[in-house]
């Protein structure tokens, strides 16, 4: 059942709601409009590696509800960004991500042979499905360049960019060779209907790993950020924005911020960003550009679907808290998570992923439901200000449709009623919905009421979630002031 509310001029008594059981004192959180904090540019997560033709494979109407399950704002998360990594791998074996240049030419000044198989291990089906949801957002971030183009010659096990500080080839300097790689790539997805919004050229460079990896500072990352800009530029790619750095945690990342404004780069980049697994979020990041979480899950745990299983790292309720943490108390502009769908024999069926697709069945985690209590929170939305309430986590935003969006966590082991506030009057002529996810419920309808005082409340169960949406004035005649 969908239960919204028409609030009638300051009449709102008149609104004959049902029960919402034993009466409990109303904990009201105070929204502040005037109280103006960082712009949302959404949430989101990855397909890489392949995990994306797990669902190119399924067939209808498995695929669509796995979609759905995804991108949709009122029956699933409502994802608003894909993360797709930018394959550098000569060939697709195991679960690598090919390339478009297999082979670079003999200099690096020589004519690129790419070679676009428009499929891209399976990540342009699934950004033209973001597409058709309404996803603006595509987040196209290389693990590393071609091995052709490394000290290593390997696109995995580290090694550097030819030509950047530290790193010389015999086969001379590959940096902007490099750029024009990433602009083909840019211009491979606009010519199949997808806009890459944002360009990364590094993956957790911090580390060496047996799979696509390549090593980089944040000094060494200026470099190449001073080549890449202008590069976009020339190629009227005015508007993608570069990220940098996908450090493995936190504490890296601050170094990353350090040098690249050392270097006088932090004006070329649209956002930091970073992982949460060698160190997590703490406080804010010092740097002037926008601050996005790229990637983190839990990699250690067995798969589990639970909301609240005493607060293990795959938990739901968990996860609800790592997304507010980084958005409300680290001004995070964006939270994405790792896979959003794996399969069972990848790392023994770990959490890494929300749903778990096998062959033609699925199955989907309480963390896909954390993402989802988020949806509320749209693209362009300005983190306002809010608080009260005992036991409560909450954090408000103004959206660029005129719709207020609040999220509430009860910390607590009871259930709750939450009143939100907006001011005086606020509500008149707006339509108030709420949802929630717990045990046994993933963002469902709930029930609102609209106090004499203006205060919309809802109860939200221990340990659970609710979200709040006032949207915008209605055209219903009741609601007429
Ligand atoms: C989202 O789901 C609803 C309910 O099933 C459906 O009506 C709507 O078309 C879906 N949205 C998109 C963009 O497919
Ligand atoms: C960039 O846009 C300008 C103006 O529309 C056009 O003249 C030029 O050819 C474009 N350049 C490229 C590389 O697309
Ligand atoms: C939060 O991030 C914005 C950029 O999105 C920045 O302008 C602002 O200074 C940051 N605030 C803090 C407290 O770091």
């Amino acid at each position: 059942m969908h239960i919204s509310f028409i609030v009638p001029a300051l009449a709102a008594t008149a609104i004959a709601a049902p029960s919402i059981g034993p009466r409990q004192a109303v904990q009201k959180i105070t929204v502040d409009a005037t109280k103006q904090y960082q712009t949302i540019d959404g949430f989101g997560f990855s397909g890489a590696f392949q995990r994306a033709n797990l669902i190119v494979n399924l067939k209808e109407p498995k695929q669509s509800e796995v979609l759905n399950l995804l991108f949709n704002t009122t029956t699933g998360a409502g994802f608003s960004i894909v993360r797709n990594g930018i394959g550098s791998t000569v060939d697709s074996s195991k679960d690598f991500m090919n390339t478009i240049l297999p082979k670079c030419p003999s200099s690096p000044d020589g004519v690129p042979d790419y070679k676009w198989d428009g499929k891209d291990s399976g990540q342009l089906f699934l950004s033209q499905q973001a597409v058709k949801f309404g996803v603006k957002t595509f987040y196209g971030n290389a693990w590393s360049a071609p091995g052709c183009m490394k000290t290593n010659g390997n696109d995995a096990n580290g090694g550097s960019l030819c030509g950047i500080s530290g790193a010389r080839c015999n086969s001379g300097d590959w940096r902007q060779a490099y750029a024009n790689y990433l602009v083909k790539y840019v211009q491979l997805y606009a010519e199949s209907g997808v806009k890459v919004t944002h360009l990364g050229f590094l993956n957790e460079p911090d580390m060496t790993t047996s799979y696509a990896s390549m090593r980089s500072d944040g000094t060494q990352a200026a470099e190449f950020i001073k080549i890449l800009r202008p590069t976009l530029d020339r190629n009227n790619l005015t508007d993608v924005g570069i990220n940098c750095c996908e450090a493995t945690g936190w504490s890296i990342a601050n170094q990353h911020a350090s040098q690249i404004a050392s270097a006088g780069a932090d004006g070329m980049i649209y956002a930091m960003t970073s992982h949460e697994y060698t160190s997590r979020i703490g406080s804010p990041m010092r740097t002037k550009a926008k601050v996005w979480q790229t990637e983190y899950c839990d990699l250690n745990g067995g798969w589990s679907t639970g909301w609240y299983q005493n607060g293990g790292a795959g938990d739901g309720f968990t996860w609800a808290n790592n997304i507010f943490n980084g958005i409300v108390n680290s001004n995070l502009s964006a939270y994405i998570f790792w896979e959003g769908i794996q399969d069972r024999a990848t790392n023994n069926n770990n959490n890494e992923k929300l749903i778990l697709v096998e062959g033609q069945t699925y199955q989907v985690s309480k963390r896909l439901w954390a993402f989802a209590q988020f949806r509320v929170v749209r693209p362009g939305a300005v983190r306002i200000g809010a608080s009260g309430g005992s036991n409560l986590k909450s954090a408000a935003f103004a959206n660029a449709d005129g719709s207020t969006a609040v999220v509430v966590i009860n910390s607590g082991t009871g259930a709750q009623t939450v009143g939100i506030s907006l001011g005086a009057d606020a509500l008149k002529g707006k339509t108030v919905q709420a949802w929630y996810t717990d045990n046994t419920h993933d963002a469902s309808v709930t029930e609102v009421k609209i106090g004499d005082d203006g205060t919309a409340s809802a109860s939200v169960p221990g340990r659970g979630m609710i979200s709040f949406l006032v949207s915008g004035t209605t055209t219903n005649a009741k609601a007429a002031v």
